[in-house]
């Protein structure tokens, strides 16, 4: 399996357009080491030639300008053959909409997904050239030729936009969903972009996967408060901090032969820059994703 990076970023990106924290600033002035970084997407192919587009965010045009490999090959044409999403969530979803140009894809969503989908009319863009296919949990389904994905819940939230007052918005269902692949040689690869923690289900179907992307919102779980963004803590907007008792580095640094690789990044994040909350991500081992990375796993790597 061949991966592209095309986001590291969380909802908003590095920078985000209203945010003046220290990593914001460093991304739009070009100092510290820091660039800028879009939101959360990868693309993964078999042969380098048809590719699947995991989460359709935002900024999925200048992302598609800047990759080689998803250029269109001839006239109204592209490498793209689906598109698969784990949750509702804007920065996961909202990028279908530039792809709204005539052109044949597969869209393969949960149940919570597509009923975001049509409860939205500005998606009925996407009709008639779009097949959308509803995945149901860990039923295997061909994402490309020889590469096989399933669908599992992990805990997470509703979307922000479908919060009600009072309502508890975790979930532990198909409104948050991580992705196994698995190539014809059996090795399996994680896509998990959004938990809010890690189980001990959760550990044991990650066990002996060659690659983990993983969620790395936010380094410690009052990290928004501590810098004054906003009152939130990580696990109450869905996502598990990477440090602490129960956080990604403890729960998963045993991982092996697992290569663990951070993304959906918050702009707030430490581990963008050098220092010590970077060093210890890396003496874990694990590692911290950028707009571009390129990762190959399973047969042949
Ligand atoms: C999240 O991952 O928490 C969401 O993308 C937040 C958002 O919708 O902006
Ligand atoms: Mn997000
Ligand atoms: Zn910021």
């Amino acid at each position: 399996m061949r991966f592209i990076v095309l986001g590291a970023a969380a909802g908003g990106g590095l920078p985000q357009w209203n945010c003046g924290c220290g990593n914001c600033n460093s991304a739009r002035s070009g100092t510290g080491g820091l660039l800028p970084q879009s939101q959360s997407s990868l693309a993964v192919s078999m042969d380098g030639r048809d590719w699947a587009i995991l989460n359709a965010s935002p900024d999925i045009r200048q992302q598609l300008i800047v990759c080689p490999p998803l250029h269109p090959r001839g006239l109204r044409n592209t490498p793209i053959k689906s598109v698969l999403i784990t949750n509702g969530d804007i920065d996961h979803l909202a990028g279908l909409l530039t792809l709204r140009e005539g052109q044949a894809f597969d869209l393969f969503v949960t149940g919570a997904v597509a009923r975001v989908i049509d409860a939205n009319p500005i998606f009925n863009a996407l009709r008639p050239h779009v097949r959308r296919q509803t995945i149901a949990s860990d039923a295997p389904f061909p994402l490309l030729p020889g590469l096989e994905a399933r669908l599992f819940a992990v805990p997470g939230k509703v979307p922000l936009y479908m919060e009600r007052a009072g309502a508890d918005p975790a979930t532990l269902d198909d409104h948050t969903v991580g992705i196994e692949l698995t190539d014809a040689a059996g090795e399996r690869a994680f896509y998990i972009p959004g938990c809010r923690e890690w189980t001990p289900d959760l550990v044991a179907r990650l066990t002996g996967a060659r690659l983990l992307f993983l969620d790395g919102t936010v380094f410690e779980d009052d990290e928004l408060s501590r810098i004054g963004v906003a009152t939130k803590t990580g696990r109450r907007m869905g996502h598990v901090p990477i440090s602490g008792e129960d956080g990604s580095l403890a729960r998963l640094a045993a991982l092996r032969p697992t290569r663990k690789i951070f993304v959906h990044i918050n702009n707030t994040n430490p581990v963008w820059r050098e220092g010590a909350e970077r060093t210890e991500v890396v003496r874990h081992g694990f590692e911290v994703a950028f707009d571009g990375m390129e990762v190959e796993s399973g047969t042949g790597a």
